[in-house]
């Protein structure tokens, strides 16, 4: 086992049961015949062995021995986690290390089918893509001499999804893919109904691109053309409310589609000589260019706090120590990645994107006692957020003076602000839908889902999962018993039992409990200081209606996020955690 550095805090931490878990079922390495022949030591070695070797490359007067070291330190004390490609192939034979990837989708037969062969190659070594497929003409149009002939986006998104169904990414997961049409695209009205039936496309989540143009339409009420992306010239004029009230009701039934900002996305574009971004990666948090790739990691922030004997507060010191490791990490990613397309080798050499995000930050919230849904909270997300962009930009300025700038720097906004950048962009917040199983963290920038709960992962396995502050919170107070933790995972009613003491039920608040404008109002916090997107979604209860997710797609564009993702309760039926919380 692990031997981890104890906090003398509020709890120690350790590789949780489940986390260890999905570590055995699907990150340690097997022989031929399927024995282990890894242990979680043995994985973090192999990983900072190979991110390390990168060292060599810049003859860096840093040592690759000790960094070697300080890159598993950092995550043997799950203080940082690289994205799962990395845990999976670093140092071996497989070697691609990125999740996020953005393909083009031009619109030609032979293109079109190069990007299904992108597609598979991309999917099966671990990473999600973006899609954009608003150049693909439209259902019925013509093609060549022959009227009439075009299958159109929607047709085209399942020629896509039944190709990448033939896929397990390294064996162990679907990839995750987010298809895109601008809603000026003439089948537009079919694509927010393309997922009509939830259990169609469930690795494709949908988004309509609006403009800031489309919005200002919708709140004048007027109409906008349709434009077909072949011959370029209008085809129909819809109204602009009409759309944006379909596109809800469909959000309302199903979840899809969300929406992407596309003007905001590219008012953060470090490149725009290098073309406009299209659309956001697998889950939502990565603005990329065409064929551009990006690798995660995320800061554990249920461990960036200290107790000098005055209580518990953020460790700025240790923040300071890991985000640089944790750009230089990321820097070096790059050039070790086996990557598996050569146009996405060339585009991501050319901007260096990395995004350096974080997760825990619901059990930070818990530990420091603080409830999510409070101006509180949105002050931490700042606070924290703030300090770790600035940071990262810092360490990317240092590794530019001793590695070189990205070289699209040149022509960059970087550089018509005189600063040396090595990576395009620096931040992402990613889901960590499965790093934060690893650390034992709730995930991403999310609330907890539950104080308890039982996670459904791991081809239908379940996972009974108590969270570790909840239950030494609830020892320590005298409030723990088997029957709480029986109840709670029958019934997600942590709000009506009695037996817990008011404060606790505040700060345990649960994902269904966040009003969605409090979920906007931290994503749209951790925004302000992200160079990239900021994957989030907002719970909905079941009682929803369709006004409330009209308000908040609204509130998402005014508060300058850069795409919104919804999920009213049991809207789905694939859910990837369940309670019993009725909503
Ligand atoms: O925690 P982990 O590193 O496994 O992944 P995540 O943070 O939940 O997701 C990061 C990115 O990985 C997503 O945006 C997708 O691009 C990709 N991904 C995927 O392709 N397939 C999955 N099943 C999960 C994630």
């Amino acid at each position: 086992m692990l031997d981890f550095i104890e906090t003398p805090t509020f709890s120690e931490v350790k590789l949780s049961a489940n986390g260890l878990r999905v570590l055995e079922k699907r990150y340690l390495r097997r022989n031929r015949i399927g024995e282990m022949i890894e242990t979680p030591e043995d994985m973090f070695h192999r990983v900072a062995k190979a991110v390390a070797s990168a060292e060599f490359k810049y003859k860096s007067k840093a040592n690759a021995g000790s960094v070697e070291n300080e890159f598993y330190q950092v995550m043997a004390n799950l203080d940082f986690l690289p994205n799962s490609p990395t845990l999976l192939n670093a140092g071996t034979e497989d070697g691609q290390l990125a999740s996020c990837f953005v393909l083009p989708i031009p619109d030609s037969v032979e293109e079109i089918f190069d990007a299904i062969k992108h597609t598979a190659l991309i999917h099966k070594s671990g990473g999600g893509i973006g899609f954009d497929l608003s150049q693909v003409r439209s259902k019925g149009s013509p093609v060549g001499k022959h009227p009439n002939a075009a299958g159109g986006p929607v047709a085209l998104i399942n020629v896509f999804a039944k190709a990448a169904d033939y896929i397990r990414q390294g064996g162990i997961r679907r990839g995750c893919n987010s298809v895109v049409l601008s809603v000026d695209h003439p089948d537009i009205l079919d694509f927010i109904k393309a997922k009509n039936d939830p259990l169609a496309l469930t690795n494709f989540y949908n988004s309509i691109s609006v403009t800031d143009d489309f919005i200002s339409r919708v709140l004048a009420g007027t109409d906008y053309p349709l434009i077909d992306p072949h011959s370029g010239s209008e085809v129909k004029r819809l109204k602009a409310r009409d759309v944006l009230n379909l596109i809800v009701d469909q959000a309302w039934h199903t979840g899809d589609p969300g929406l992407v900002f596309i003007d905001r996305i590219n008012l953060d574009n470090p490149t725009p000589a290098f073309g406009n971004m299209k659309t956001l990666t697998g889950c939502g948090e990565q603005a990329l260019l065409p064929y551009e790739s990006c690798n995660l990691g995320s800061i554990n922030l249920a461990r960036m706090l200290m107790d000098n004997g005055d209580g518990l507060k953020i460790d700025f010191d240790k923040l300071e120590r890991i985000v640089p490791l944790a750009v230089r990490f990321l820097d070096n990613i790059i050039d070790i990645n086996h990557f598996p397309v050569k146009e996405v080798e060339r585009a991501t050499k050319l901007t260096r994107k990395i995004g350096l995000g974080v997760m825990g930050f619901a059990d930070m919230l818990i530990r420091l006692r603080i409830p999510y849904n409070s101006t509180k909270a949105i002050t931490v997300a700042e606070t924290i957020m703030e300090f770790i962009n600035d940071l990262a930009h810092k360490a990317s300025q240092r590794l530019a003076r001793e590695r070189g700038v990205f070289p699209a720097w040149h022509g960059s906004t970087y550089e018509i602000i005189g600063i040396p950048m090595r990576n395009a962009c620096c931040t992402t917040i990613a889901p960590t839908g499965t790093l934060s199983i690893i650390a034992g963290v709730s995930s991403g920038i999310e609330p907890i889902f539950a104080a308890v709960f039982v996670r459904n992962i791991l081809d239908g396995e379940n996972l009974l999962e108590i969270n570790p502050y909840f239950e030494e919170v609830a020892r320590e107070r005298g409030f723990y018993s088997r029957e709480l933790i029986e109840q709670l995972v029958t019934s997600n009613h942590l709000y009506l039992r009695k037996e817990v003491p008011e404060d606790v039920r505040k700060v345990f608040v649960t994902a269904h409990r966040v009003s969605p404008d409090w979920h906007v109002r931290i994503q749209a916090a951790f925004q302000r200081h992200t160079d990239n997107a900021v994957s989030k979604t907002v719970n909905f209860p079941k009682s929803a209606t369709r006004e409330d997710i009209a308000r908040v797609f609204m509130m998402a564009y005014k508060q300058g996020l850069k795409g919104i993702t919804v999920y009213r309760d049991n809207s789905r039926d694939l859910q990837p955690l369940s309670t019993s919380e009725e909503g």
